[in-house]
């Protein structure tokens, strides 16, 4: 967190990033425990932790654009809620798809979400990183009394 006028602390790009971070690892073991063939309880235990932590990071996103209120807010949340829509259709069709099936509905999502990352999180990090510039700016310098 970056600390501001106030000097209060302020989310940072940095850790908006870190997030995603955690996000595509959880994806990338969903990705391998189809490929290798795990079975259907290890998949959806995984699933579950994906859709859990992208839900919270999306909630706490969503708080700090409205903290801030960021211009961009409902079409960013718009994207989260279908990214949050296509993991629960991967979770709920594990019974039925075959491992191609959700090879392919695994590499989409991952695919979705490097695209949201490029994109829409990536302008809301610069807007973060501008703001963060501002209250420092604004932060009265020391006199050295
Ligand atoms: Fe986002």
């Amino acid at each position: 967190m970056a600390p501001t006028a106030t000097g209060e602390t302020a989310p940072s790009a940095e850790s908006v990033a870190g997030e995603h971070g955690v996000q595509l690892r959880l994806l990338k073991a969903v990705e391998h425990a189809v490929r290798e063939d795990q079975g259907a309880d290890d998949v959806a235990a995984l699933l579950d932790k994906l859709v859990e932590y992208t839900n919270v990071h999306f909630h706490s996103e969503e708080l700090i654009m409205r903290l801030y209120a960021y211009p961009h807010y409902d079409a960013h949340r718009t994207e989260h809620a279908e990214l949050m829509e296509r993991a629960l259709v991967m979770r709920d069709s594990l019974e039925t798809q075959d491992q191609a099936g959700l090879i392919e509905l695994a590499a989409e999502l991952s695919e979705w979400l490097r695209r949201h990352m490029d994109g829409k999180d990536h302008g809301f990090e610069t807007f973060l990183r501008r703001q963060a510039a501002e209250a420092l700016r604004r932060t009265p310098r020391e006199t050295g009394q």
